[in-house]
């Protein structure tokens, strides 16, 4: 695989697939920007290079073109990071986008608009690929954070551009080969969050691996009702998913899942707030965080390890009353010093850096779901492609 030094920028117009997803609000307000900073050191050495730079990335989900979901902001708040101007253009493709580039000076930055207002782009479709490639001369991928995906401009665009790794793809491969070829154990796996559609095929390859796995978030909450544990509940998955979670051993002793969580019913939500044992929820009490009982459990296993992983706040820690089993895992993490402790993921890093946690970890990645497959021992397509 090639890296930056293996090129000559000068003058050239360079390529750059940044992973800017980063969380946002509704108004489209940055809320961590750690997912930029990390993208500077490649961006900085382009320009010192003599690059013409044109940043791409996607952003959220989006199904149409939406206006909260534009990268504009990111480019303002890029502009601040690296004091460099960053021009942004409205679409990632077209004759605007090229006559634009056509007219670049060495050493500029151009953005464009999110990749995902195309599906061309998760579908991988080869003529947007095409179209991407065409705007550059090299292609360089930054983003670890969706190496994971075959999407157009990850798996499609090395085709088409001679292509390399920037210096943060190049940092998180070899942090996380390090720690695949030379695990520590126990190794102690804590997944929670969302997106189980993307963790599922892991936590059976961590099985393999791992020593505990330890479940929190909507991922435990899937898990408890698809094996009957919450009963009188609609499955929470599709058809394709609930098969694989029915194929995990319940009763495997490397699993951990919650025994006791903390609930509220969204309509008397402040009111109404308790700390249920598993067996006793009612269908209507949605769960909101891991109990004391989860949170005292997971503690004494993770105070053991020699191995950390972990993906996914074990709750909703945003909300005061619910940050306590997110915060309480992460402080016993960082009270774990004869452990390595590798931590990924948007939500987790934010959570992290909420309480003041992040310099405690030894690596923060900047990958939730590509951290986990590349730790899990999965190729990423992504990766594969550079080379
Ligand atoms: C991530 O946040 O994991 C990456 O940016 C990929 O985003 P995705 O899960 O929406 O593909």
């Amino acid at each position: 695989m090639k890296v930056l030094k293996d090129f000559n920028f000068k003058n050239k117009r360079v390529l750059v697939r940044c992973d800017f997803n980063v969380p946002s609000d509704e108004e489209g307000n940055i809320l961590d920007d750690f997912r930029i900073k990390q993208t500077l050191p490649t961006i900085e050495y382009l320009i010192k290079k003599g690059a013409k730079l044109i940043l791409i990335s996607h952003l959220n989900r989006p199904k149409k073109k939406e206006r909260k979901y534009s990268l504009k902001p990111i480019s303002f708040r890029l502009e601040k990071l690296s004091n460099k101007k960053v021009k942004f253009l409205a679409d990632c493709i077209g004759k605007k986008v090229k006559k634009e580039i056509e007219k670049m000076k060495s050493g500029e930055i151009i953005l464009l608009e999110n990749l995902r207002f195309h599906k061309g782009e998760t579908e991988n479709d080869e003529n947007f690929a095409k179209k991407l490639a065409d705007l550059g001369e090299i292609f360089i991928n930054d983003a670890f954070g969706t190496c994971h995906r075959n999407h157009a401009s990850i798996v499609g665009v090395p085709k088409y551009l001679p292509s390399g790794a920037g210096f943060l793809l190049g940092k998180e491969i070899e942090i996380l080969s390090q720690a695949i070829n030379q695990p520590c154990h126990p190794l102690v796996v804590i997944i929670g969050g969302t997106k189980i559609a993307t963790k599922i095929n892991i936590i059976e390859l961590f099985f393999k691996k791992a020593d505990h796995l330890l479940l929190g978030g909507k991922i435990a909450e899937s898990f408890l009702v698809t094996k009957g544990v919450l009963v009188d509940r609609p499955p929470l998955e599709e058809k394709e998913i609930l098969k694989k979670i029915e194929r995990i051993e319940i009763t495997n002793p490397k699993l951990h899942l919650p025994t006791d969580v903390k609930i509220s019913l969204p309509s008397l939500e402040e009111k109404y707030l308790r700390r249920g044992a598993i067996g006793t929820l009612r269908k209507e009490e949605e769960i909101f965080d891991i109990g004391p009982e989860t949170i005292k459990i997971f503690k004494e296993i993770i105070k053991l390890a020699k191995m950390i992983i972990w993906n996914g706040p074990l709750g909703m820690y945003e909300r005061e009353e619910f940050e306590k089993g997110t915060k309480e895992i992460a402080e016993a993490i960082a009270r774990n010093r004869s452990a390595f402790k590798i931590v990924g993921g948007n939500n987790t890093v934010m959570a992290i850096t909420k309480f003041g946690l992040i310099d405690k970890f030894d690596h923060v990645s900047t990958g939730g779901g590509a951290m986990l497959e590349f730790l899990a021992g999965e190729k990423l397509p992504g990766i594969k492609a550079l080379k």
